[in-house]
């Protein structure tokens, strides 16, 4: 396959009735433009249909319902642009409770580190 035509996709798959703990799947989505991460987890989606993702709302960066983790960093799928020929990572967003794969719960917040929790 044609690297400039293909972005790949490293999603974290975690099922909370199956699994212990979580881990990166990849797969190789066609493009030959750049997709947003929430296109691409979409692709994902239709790849894999096990796999979960939100169905993002606005896709202009106000709602929140499309935040994940992005190569390490939390970012707006929505509004984050992934090219041909790269590879990214999408992982749930770092500050919500896992619920499965990249979906969280956005009722749960993690403590911050430093914070405490009890
Ligand atoms: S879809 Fe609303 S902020 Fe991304």
């Amino acid at each position: 396959m044609d690297n400039s035509l293909t972005i790949t996709v490293k999603v974290f798959r975690f099922d909370p009735a199956a699994d212990k703990s979580g881990r990166l799947e990849q797969f190789a989505v066609a493009s030959a433009a750049p997709l947003s991460v929430m296109a691409l987890l979409a692709k994902v989606r239709e790849l894999d249909a096990t796999f979960c993702c939100r169905t993002s709302t606005c896709f202009k960066g106000r709602c929140g319902s499309c935040l994940v983790r992005v190569n390490g960093k939390d970012a707006f799928g929505c509004t984050t642009l992934v090219k041909p020929g790269e590879t990214v990572v999408i992982e749930p967003h770092s500050r919500y409770a896992v619920l499965r794969d990249v979906v969280v719960d956005f009722s749960r917040p993690l403590a911050a580190e430093g914070e405490g929790g009890q």
